[in-house]
């Protein structure tokens, strides 16, 4: 099996999970360089890959001014730094493995299209969803016609309100100033895989959204700007920031997206200046804490969506009508349940084997189809102009939310 070599641009959480296929898989990827400003982040993931001080580089703009060194990119860094890595590794001949969303400007993500196309680049973004078993299962029963034609679906994510807090109250993807829309950065998976079982384009588009719980008028009286500083609802608050970063049997995600140094002493040094102990009323935010999404088709298939930050469960359901037969699923407990009209329900079996990795299976799943492309040609399923009609649903959804109308696509 020929080995791919690799640069990541951005070791952050998403960077440095692509590299970790790496270190399980040396036969068939090699990182041969990274990029990151920070230098706990960098040197943490070289030092885990065995990379030399050469191999190391604070920015993508020093590693991209090399000539070309490997023989794809993972663009990794943060949704508004998307577009100019993209395109300068393009021009340099890199395949590219593109997070998503594409960027969150319309124009670049179609100026990304359009240099993939000139480049002849192979380009993935990262709609990892697409590669789990829990949702190739449901695309293959629709393609074998088991519920006839899709007529309608519904699909809920359930983001946690945990989740909410840390990614979009106290975290990177807060506040649109600095990065995407929700429905961009997180939901854009959803619109994604609607679109995919759909396998249609869709005609028009309305949204309703807004941010209700995590704002000041909601705080509990008396709570300070940071937990740490005696709030009185330690005890009964959900979101009280030791209860969530301090429990020292935890040390993955999202615990170590807080510091480098998971130590009790470097987590407490977190909360106490850090953006993550801050309280979640008191934050910077103003990305929507719920949205709903209604879609409608060129057959006159329907979909609606609903994303919340304010549930328990951290996972996504949805139940597809055809007009033979429907589909209920639940990504959370990995139940697939198909019932024919006329017919008996059946549990769908679901192949994990291969799902070891986060969302699913799908960070690993897109790496060994995206190194698979690269090895012996062909096309990504998540494809620059494929992704790109995902991407458009979600700008225009965001236009009928802020300008209260309906957006034909
Ligand atoms: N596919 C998915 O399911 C999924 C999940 C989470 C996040 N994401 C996306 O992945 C991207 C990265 O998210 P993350 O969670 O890893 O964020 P992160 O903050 O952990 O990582 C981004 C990294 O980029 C680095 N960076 C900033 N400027 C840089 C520069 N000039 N050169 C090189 N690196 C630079 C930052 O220091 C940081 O370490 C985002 O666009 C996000 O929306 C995708």
């Amino acid at each position: 099996m020929k080995q791919i070599t690799a640069v990541v641009l951005g070791a952050g959480s998403r960077g440095s999970t692509y590299a970790s296929y790496a270190k399980e898989h040396p036969e068939e990827l090699r990182i041969v360089a990274i990029a990151e400003p920070r230098q706990d982040r960098r040197d943490q993931l070289a030092d885990s890959l065995g990379l030399p001080q050469e191999a190391r580089y604070a920015t993508w703009q020093e590693l991209l001014a090399q000539p070309p060194m490997a023989d794809c990119a993972f663009v990794c860094t943060l949704d508004d730094d998307h577009t100019a890595p993209a395109l300068k590794a393009m021009d340099l001949g890199y395949h590219l493995l593109l997070e998503k969303p594409m960027s969150n400007k319309e124009e670049e993500c179609r100026s990304i299209v359009q240099k993939a196309k000139e480049t002849g680049c192979k380009l993935a973004v990262c709609h990892v969803l697409r590669y789990t078993p829990f949702y190739m299962t449901l695309k293959a029963l629709i393609d074998e016609g088991c519920i006839g034609e899709v007529t309608t679906i519904n699909q809920i994510e359930n983001v946690g309100y945990w989740h909410q807090a840390h990614s979009f109250v106290r975290g990177n993807w807060r506040t649109l100033r600095e990065t995407s829309p929700m429905l961009l950065q997180k939901s854009c998976h959803d619109i994604d895989i609607i679109l995919w079982l759909m396998g249609k384009n869709c005609k028009r588009v309305q949204s309703f959204g807004s941010l209700r719980h995590f704002t000041s008028k909601n705080a509990p009286k008396g709570a300070p700007l940071r937990c740490l500083d005696g709030c009185p609802h330690a005890e009964t608050c959900p979101y009280y920031a030791p209860k969530l970063y301090l429990d020292m049997t935890r040390t993955g995600w999202p615990v170590d997206v807080i510091t480098t140094d998971l130590s009790e002493a470097g987590r407490r040094k977190a909360l106490e200046e850090g953006p993550y102990g801050r309280c979640v009323y008191h934050c910077d935010n103003d990305v929507v804490d719920r949205q709903v999404v209604n879609m409608e088709f060129e057959d006159g298939a329907l979909a609606t969506f609903t994303m919340t930050g304010l549930s328990a469960d951290f996972s996504r359901q949805l139940k597809i009508f055809g007009t033979k037969g429907q589909i209920q699923a639940d990504m959370g407990t990995k139940e697939i349940v198909l019932h024919p009209f006329g017919g008996e329900k059946r549990l769908i079996p679901l192949d994990m084997a291969q799902a070891t990795s986060g969302h699913g299976g799908g960070d690993f799943g897109i790496m060994r189809d995206f190194l698979n492309i690269l090895r012996n040609g062909g096309e990504s399923r998540t494809g620059a102009t494929i992704s790109l009609q995902s991407h458009l649903i979600c700008f225009a959804a965001e236009r009928s939310r802020t300008q209260n109308t309906v957006i034909p696509l």
